[in-house]
């Protein structure tokens, strides 16, 4: 025990190559030390072993899809995600189909690794809306084929009844297109019969759990499961296992995958029809003739089948219970004993089931399958049903044994033997490693004229009694020396005693145990007969699907040819699915189960290697430690890798080999790592070749930017080389416009100077016949001329003398304007000057008074505009013709300026009173109407200001110098209707006789003054003014209000 104690620990152990020393026990230790950690995987080269841990491990995370994704194989954990890794990314780079073969005994966990490898691609792979839907349509064909094609067995809760090689197809990025899924016989006795201990397809016990009780209703079915013969057993339930939540998975997936709900329905429909036609009792009784015969028991059943069918239950009876037979050219219908009856019910429904699964299989590869056209690299899944050996082994196991016995002869082909047949044909040394090849097993059964399936199918076709015995004697006669094959007969004749072979059984040695097969049931399985009564039944029936099952029922297309028997077809099937699984790399996935209880974590080493044993672990890894991971041809290596050397690079000139050689030597790999074949290169260990990968790697991302570069900078190039052509043409274009232009200006500018010295030179030459300066004279004389003109014709065109009239007449020339303009205002102010001259005198003055009038009050006084078309009279009173004036035209004499009636206004109450007013170049005299003397006389100088209001009143008020005599009295309020002569009047005597101007206030308030002091003045404008002048009211002592308009 000791000298095999590995020396490596065990976890450290995750490649079984390392293994040291290398024996059984240690193999078997290091592989349950690894399981007891949890390690459940453990590589020999890239073959990944499995250990089914009956357990859910946390290894399956999105976080270690992650990890694994883009791993370096060896630098992670063995994990199944790495080889679903390698695979993937050696289809994808490398463009090679690849295979995954899952093998190991029912139970190992087959399925489930399948289903690993399928959602780690799936997650690895990119995404995106189409990508996703053919992914999820791919990944949900699995829970509804093995709602149908699943079982519980002894051996496993969930046995695949079925082989099924899943070919998933992607495009050249890698990016999942769809699939083709080959389904390999289905175990279909499994309908009729199960073992004790065992279920029927998982599909019965799902309907019947989930179904709504609609649904239900509308198939006929009754949840109870121990209703239905077809589902009896000790329990239909399982523990840990929830049929109907199951029940709902598998309808959300085939409505993911793309199942109609008629299709779903009639799926569904003809599912129960299997199930009731388990319930169809027959009842035995003779017939007159004295056969046999038989009738439905029950007809509840067979109507219910037949409305769901859409089929007259007579005819499905008539089906049942009698069978037409062709006799030469008679047709002749016999009646069938209760046996055969129930052998024809029990046939039909298996009929129905797999070919349903058939149906099942190819809609679901209706909806996966890519288009036609695309260029695709595949990767396929196998997952068959594992090796079975149970106490009592029928045909179904033969067949399933016999599969994987095949899928054992390709592990031994590629891994053992014609690796090392591979190293003698290329010269490599080598030392043989021992294997058992199990060619002789196959050969046994499928060799086409000797082997087992073939003197089965003899035994089906010969005319006369058939039956297992004439069989197994034929068998017995064959075979009774071949080392792998064993019956009774044979045992007796080497007289060897062994009680655990019935004499009705014959027992093969296949690699992984010996089986012992009862022949009983071969010949009918392998037949695999159904009446065609109940085919033409079947097709007869209105239901669409179940109709399309069975197109051989047409009676137009009735033959007598016997279909291929069960045996047979699968041998092709497995031959095609062979041929399909050489052409592509393998990944081996190599299941291992370990222990019988299905126990979590429970490792029975007797069992375990027992599967080591057979599954021929130990020379796997001898033949992997002496042997070489990787092997290429030189021309493809070379093409492969040349980048990676200096001579080789770009181009080699000399043959692949030394290609090969010149490059492996200046990558400096130790010399153990390599050898050189006839035709191959060979590199030992994986970590080498994904070095080599690694350089290459490196090197195809430096040499793709050196492309880049090159043609960066090519475009680079070509852009600039381009933009200066085109800068070029546009600053030649340019230059040359500009030099045009330059040559244009310079012949102009040539051009006026040869015009200026041509015209210097002829005037010089010229001069002495011209006299000089004739030019400025002839211009001086032009210009007279025109001036002459232009005043003659004005002279006589002068326009009319009055001074209101201030047209005249415009320049004939611009250089005139200025000229014309002086005239005209010359002209103007002389035809005033010539009015004013003819004015008589007193109209003159009358004109000055007039014009003072209008300096004093224009604008300033409302008065005013009245005051214009007033003739300035002046003498108001005449005082010389009327006698009673006498005194006053006495005091006034010839000095008198203007006479006239005015009204003082009362500075204590305001009323006004007549007053004559005279004014003389002197004095301003007042005097009373009726006595016509002076009352007051006023010297001229007196009179300080005078003020007046804005308005067009006639109120005047004449302040007086506080020195004079007649200023105690106060201010004088006067109203006069002609005020503005009055006033101007005043002013103007005063201007003539002390050169002194009237001060003048135009304003709204001011004050007198009276005896009594200061009075204030406002002046309002109001409506109560009176017509004949301002009304004047007093306001207290001191204050007085002028109303005016
Ligand atoms: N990696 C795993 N982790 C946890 N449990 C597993 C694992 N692999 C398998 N099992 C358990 O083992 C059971 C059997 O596995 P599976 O159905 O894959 O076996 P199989 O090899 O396909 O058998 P058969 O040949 O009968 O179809 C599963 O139902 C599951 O409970
Ligand atoms: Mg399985």
């Amino acid at each position: 025990m000791e000298a095999t104690e590995p020396l490596l620990d065990a976890a450290a152990i995750g490649d079984l190559v390392l293994l040291d020393p290398l024996s059984e026990d240690s193999l078997l230790r290091t592989l349950r030390e690894r399981f007891r950690r949890g390690d459940i995987y453990t590589y020999i080269g890239n073959v990944v072993i499995s250990v089914n841990p009956y357990q859910p491990l946390p290894i399956y995370t999105p976080e270690k899809v992650q990890e694994y994704h883009n791993c370096n194989f060896f630098a992670v954990k063995p994990h199944i995600y790495a080889i679903a890794d390698d695979a993937y990314r050696s289809l994808r780079d490398r463009d090679r189909d690849q295979c995954i073969l899952i093998t190991g005994e029912s139970g190992a966990g087959k399925t489930e690794a399948s289903k690993l490898v399928m959602s780690y691609v799936a997650a690895v792979c990119s995404k995106g809306e189409e990508v996703d839907k053919v992914k999820e349509q791919l990944l949900q064909s699995n829970p509804v084929l093995e709602a149908f094609g699943n079982a519980k067995t002894i051996r496993n809760d969930n046995s695949s009844r079925f082989g099924k090689y899943m070919d998933v197809e992607f495009d050249f990025k890698g990016e999942p297109l769809g699939g083709v899924i080959s389904n390999y016989l289905l175990e279909k006795s499994r309908i009729v019969r199960h073992v004790k201990g065992e279920r029927n397809f998982h599909i019965f016990y799902q309907l019947l759990a989930g179904g709504s009780a609609q649904l239900l209703q509308q198939l006929r079915l009754r949840q109870d499961c121990q209703h239905y013969p077809y589902l009896r057993g000790e329990s239909c339930s399982l523990p840990g296992v929830d049929d109907a939540a199951n029940f709902r998975a598998v309808q959300d997936a085939m409505s993911v995958i793309g199942f109609s709900p008629t299709e779903v329905t009639e799926l569904l429909q003809v599912t129960a029809v299997v199930l009731k036609l388990g319930n169809v009792e027959l009842s035995g009784s003779y017939q007159a003739s004295g056969m046999e015969a038989c009738s439905i028991a029950e007809p509840q059943e067979l109507q219910e089948i037949g409305e769901l069918i859409g089929l007259e239950p007579g005819t499905l009876e008539q089906a049942l219970c009698s069978r037409t037979v062709k006799a030469r050219d008679e047709t002749v219908l016999t009646t069938l004993s209760v046996p055969q009856g129930y052998y024809g019910r029990d046939a039909l429904a298996k009929n129905i089931y797999s070919r349903l699964f058939d149906w099942l299989v190819s809609r679901i590869n209706t909806s996966i399958q890519v288009k036609p056209g695309k260029q695709r690299k595949v990767m396929g899944v196998l997952d068959i049903y594992g090796f079975e050996i149970f106490q009592d082994n029928g045909f179904e196991q033969f067949i399933i044994n016999y599969c994987n016995e095949k899928l054992q002869q390709i592990f031994i082909l590629l891994t053992l033997k014609e690796e090392q047949e591979e190293y003698v044909r290329e010269g490599i040394q080598w030392t043989p490693v021992e294997f058992f090849d199990n060619s002789i097993i196959c050969n046994l059964i499928e060799n086409s004229k000797s082997g087992i399936l073939a003197m089965l199918d003899e035994e089906c076709l010969r005319p006369g009694v058939v039956n297992e015995d004439t069989f197994l004697t034929k068998l017995n006669l064959l075979f009774a020396t071949h080392k792998h094959y064993e019956s009774k007969e044979t045992q007796n004749a080497r007289r060897v005693m062994d009680t655990s072979l019935p004499p009705q059984c014959f027992r093969i040695h296949h690699y992984a145990g010996k089986v012992t097969y009862n022949v009983t049931g071969f010949i009918e399985k392998n037949n695999d007969l159904l009446f065609r009564d109940l085919s033409q039944a079947m097709w007869a029936a209105r239901h669409p699907l179940l109709r399309s099952l069975f197109p051989e029922g047409d009676p137009q297309k009735a033959s007598l040819k016997l279909p291929p028997t069960a045996g047979s077809q699968f041998k092709a099937s497995v031959a095609m699915l062979m041929k399909n699984l050489y052409s592509k790399n393998p990944n081996y996935i190599r299941c291992i189960k370990p222990n019988e209880t299905k126990a979590a974590m429970l490792f029975t080493p007797e069992l375990v290697l027992a599967q080591v044993r057979y599954l021929g672990l130990m020379e796997n890894v001898l033949v992997r430690r002496a042997g070489y991971a990787f092997r290429q041809l030189y021309g493809s290596f070379l093409e492969r890798y040349k980048m990676l050397g200096s001579r080789t690079w770009p181009r080699w000139a000399g043959t692949d080999r030394a290609g090969a050689e010149a490059l492996l030597q200046e990558l400096a790999f130790p010399a153990e790592e390599l050898a050189f074949g006839h035709t191959k290169i060979f590199i030992r260990s994986p970590r080498t070749l994904f070095d080599l990968e690694r350089r290459r790697q490196e090197r195809v991302v430096q040499l793709a930017t050196l492309i880049q570069k090159m043609i960066r900078g090519w475009r680079c190039r070509t852009r600039y080389q381009l933009m200066r052509k085109s800068q070029i043409i546009l600053s030649a274009w340019f230059r040359g416009h500009a030099q045009k232009n330059k040559y244009k200006q310079m012949k102009r500018s040539a051009l006026l100077i040869q015009a200026y010295v041509r015209g210097w030179k002829v005037r010089r030459a010229y001069r002495r016949y011209f006299r000089a300066e004739a030019s400025t004279r002839l211009a001086s004389f032009i210009y007279r001329q025109l001036v002459q003109k232009f005043l003659m014709g004005l002279s006589r065109n002068l326009p009319p003398l009055a001074v209101m009239d201030r047209t005249w007449p415009p320049a004939p020339y611009k250089f005139l304007a200025a000229a014309n303009q002086e005239l005209r205002s010359i002209f103007y102010r002389w035809k005033c000057k010539k009015y004013r001259e003819e004015l008589p005198p007193q109209r003159k003055a009358l004109l000055q008074t007039k014009l003072c009038a209008s300096e004093l009050f224009k604008d300033k006084k409302m008065l005013y505009p009245k005051s214009l078309q007033q003739p300035f009279h002046g003498k108001y009173l005449d005082l010389t013709q009327n006698p009673k004036y006498q005194k006053l035209h006495a005091v006034a004499k010839d000095k008198l300026v203007m006479a006239d009636t005015v009204r003082k206004v009362n500075r204590a109450n305001g009323k006004a009173v007549p007053r004559l007013l005279l004014l003389t170049t002197e004095h301003l005299i007042l005097a009373e109407p009726k006595a016509a003397q002076p009352k007051t006389v006023l010297s001229l100088g007196d009179i300080r200001s005078v003020s007046v209001t804005r308005f067009s009143d006639g109120f005047l008020v004449l302040h007086l110098k506080e020195t004079c005599t007649g200023a105690a009295k106060g201010d004088f309020l006067l109203v006069s209707d002609h005020l503005i002569e009055l006033v101007t009047r005043l002013h103007q005597t005063l201007m003539d006789t002390s050169a002194q101007a009237l001060v003048l206030h135009i304003t709204d308030q001011f004050s007198t003054r009276s005896q009594k002091g200061d009075v204030a003045i406002t002046v309002v404008e109001s409506a109560k003014a009176g017509t004949n002048g301002p009304v004047c009211k007093k306001r207290g002592s001191h204050r007085m209000e002028v109303l005016v308009h």
